[in-house]
Formats: structure tokens, C-alpha cells, sequence
């Protein structure tokens, strides 16, 4: 697995607003949705193009578009569904996926309660979104269901991640690329990612 931390001034300066701890739900939900579109944007961009004749103002001419790529999103529950709508904005025609997952405080491990894939995933490449790479507990299972699926092509796009958790996902799914906004520091004994975000899932859904 390769990390990508993309180092686009643009993510740099809107992740480093989404660090304050006094910031309001609505900031922070539109500032994951803004991150996220980029991440997107990064991680689509070896996407191959096909050239095809068009009708255009000054005649026929050629232009290029993608090429029959089937893109399925795949939020893990709950945090996740807030980077939804951002990636969405970049590959629109994606169908969507859902894994539920939410981890044992006491444990730390990822407990499967939900999945809903769509059809085809052996066609697709599949665009795992969740805010934080902590432990990636909940990362390497779903990335292993989607497997399980026939899924070959599988990426994962996360705002933060822990050295320990891209080292987990590495020696779990060497052929996975993650795209991050950032590498923080390390995690925490509560398995908190530091300086991270705080709860992410808490911040987008305003149940802190
Ligand atoms: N999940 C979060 O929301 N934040 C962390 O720092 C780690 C896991």
C-alpha cells in the first residue's frame, strides 16, 4: 500500500482550519465536504481517457472522456457519509456502497453491523471515504469485504491518518492506495489520532 499526502495548498490551509477546536458543526461539515472533493480529485487522476468524435460549434471534433469507469463510493458508517457529497461532486455517476462499522471503545476493534454493496464490484473501482485512519481497523474490513466482493481496484481517501494506522493497512492490503490530507503525529492511548480532529463523526453529525 502507498500513502499519498496530498500536499495541495489548498487542503493544507482548509485542513488546518478544520483543526480548531472551537470550530462550528457547520464549518467543519463544510470543510470535510470541500477536503474531500479534492481528495477526489487526486485520487481519480490516473482514471484513463478514451478519445471520442463530437459534434462541436466549429465542426466535428475530438474530445476526450473517461473511460467506462465504474466508480462505486463506499462511506463507512457513520462518519464517512460526510465525505459523501464531496466526492460525489467530482465523479457524480458513482453508485454508492455502505459498510457499518463502529469501533469498541474498549477494544479498539472495528464491530460489523451493516453492508449494502452494489452489484458488479468485480467491474468497479471502489472509493472508501472515512474521515480519520486511526488504528484502520475499520479500514483493512472493509477493504477485505469488498475483496471478498471481487473488487480488485480499491482506494481510500481519509482526511487524517496515524503513522500506525498506515503501517496496519500497508502489512494488510499492500496493493491499496490511501490519499490523506495529512500524516499526523501519533495516536493516542484512547486511540484518538494527534493532533487529529478530535471525533470527526461527533463534529460532522453535531452530537458532541
Ligand atoms: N476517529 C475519530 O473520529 N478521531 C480520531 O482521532 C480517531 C478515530
Amino acid at each position: 500500500m502507498s500513502v499519498i499526502e496530498v500536499r495541495h495548498p489548498l487542503v493544507r490551509h482548509k485542513l488546518g482550519l478544520m483543526r480548531a477546536a472551537e470550530i462550528s458543526t457547520k464549518k467543519f461539515r463544510e470543510l470535510t465536504a470541500e477536503v474531500a472533493r479534492l481528495l477526489a480529485y487526486e485520487a481519480t487522476a490516473d482514471f484513463p481517457l478514451e478519445t471520442v468524435r463530437v459534434e462541436c460549434w466549429s465542426g466535428p471534433t475530438d474530445i476526450e472522456q473517461i473511460k467506462g469507469r465504474k466508480v462505486t463510493v463506499v462511506p463507512i458508517l457513520r462518519a464517512g457519509i460526510g465525505m459523501l457529497d464531496g466526492v460525489l461532486d467530482m465523479v457524480p455517476n458513482a453508485k454508492i456502497s455502505v459498510v457499518g462499522l463502529a469501533r469498541d471503545h474498549e477494544t479498539l476493534q472495528p464491530v460489523h453491523y451493516f453492508e449494502n454493496f452494489v452489484g458488479q464490484l468485480d467491474e468497479r473501482c471502489a472509493l472508501i471515504i472515512d474521515p480519520m485512519l486511526a488504528t484502520a481497523g475499520s479500514m483493512i474490513a472493509t477493504v477485505d469485504l469488498l475483496k471478498k466482493r471481487g473488487c480488485r481496484d480499491i482506494r481510500a481517501l481519509v482526511l487524517v491518518a496515524a503513522p500506525e494506522g498506515v503501517r496496519a493497512l500497508a502489512a494488510a492490503h499492500p496493493d491499496v492506495r490511501c490519499w490523506t490530507a495529512a500524516i499526523d503525529s501519533h495516536l493516542n492511548e484512547q486511540g484518538y489520532i494527534i493532533p487529529g480532529l478530535g471525533d470527526a463523526g461527533d463534529k460532522i453529525f453535531g452530537t458532541k
